[in-house]
């Protein structure tokens, strides 16, 4: 068992969620009013590792009312900075790391009140990660990128619904939507996708689309 999964991001009309140098505040005020409307409504908001140091983003919600989401980071080396946002005490945080990440920072981090999770050798099996969220009572979560932690979990059929917010900025060379290995062809991939909604959002210029996954057989 494991919990509904949403996968959410805004990207650029060439499908970036962040620029060569990291750049990536895409989304416009209501954009980000939905976001934390979301966050609100989920049990717990899964980062990777480099939107942790890049972004160092808190994963509160503050745009909108509502209570915090636990925050999850996946970081298979945990060289995060243990001085980020996320791990000040406005909402719990789960480490997800492996047997690669060195004992001293495990420790410190659990010094601190950070759960810390030892899930896989060299890498953290995602779905590992929502089995022990699942176990924890959480029933929704959402996936918040960035493009490495987002292919580990669509690539695996993890995700139940995407959100992707369309902005009219286009960066080129970047982080995309999902960062992997990819698919040579689209029926390639083990899973479909169908259009649930598409909404306009006021701020005019951006949409939200948003997509139901349909896992292939086999998948
Ligand atoms: N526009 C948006 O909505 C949005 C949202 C979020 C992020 N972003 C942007 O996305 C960019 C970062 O994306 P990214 O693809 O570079 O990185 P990412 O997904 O944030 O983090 C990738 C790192 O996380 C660790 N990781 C992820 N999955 C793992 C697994 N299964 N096992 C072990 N480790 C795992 C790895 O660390 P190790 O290599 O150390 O093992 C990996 O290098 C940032 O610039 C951020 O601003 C944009």
């Amino acid at each position: 068992m494991r919990p509904y999964v949403y996968l959410v991001s805004a990207m650029t009309v060439d499908g970036r969620i962040a620029s060569k140098t990291g750049y990536s505040r895409l989304s416009c005020p209501h954009d980000l009013r939905r976001l934390h409307e979301m966050r609100a409504r989920v049990d717990a908001v899964i980062i990777g590792a480099n939107t942790a140091i890049i972004d160092n983003p808190r994963l509160t919600v503050r745009h909108a009312p509502g209570r915090n989401p636990a925050r999850v980071l996946i970081d298979g080396a945990l060289r995060v900075p243990t001085a980020l946002r996320l791990f000040d005490s406005s909402a719990p945080t789960i480490v997800f790391t492996t047997r690669r990440a060195p004992e001293e920072r495990v420790r410190e981090l659990r010094g601190r009140g950070v759960e810390v999770v030892i899930a896989g050798d060299e890498l953290v099996d995602p779905r590992h990660v929502l089995r022990e969220l699942y176990a924890r009572g959480m029933r929704s979560v959402m996936v918040e990128g960035g493009g490495r932690t987002n292919w580990e979990f669509l690539s695996r059929c993890l995700v139940d619904e995407i959100v992707v917010t369309v902005t009219p900025y286009v960066l080129g060379r970047g982080v995309s939507l999902v960062e992997g290995d990819g698919y040579p062809t689209v029926g390639d991939a083990p899973f479909s996708l169908e259009l649930l909604s598409v909404v306009l959002c006021e701020c005019g210029g951006e949409a939200v689309l948003t997509y139901r996954v349909r896992c292939r057989e086999g998948a």
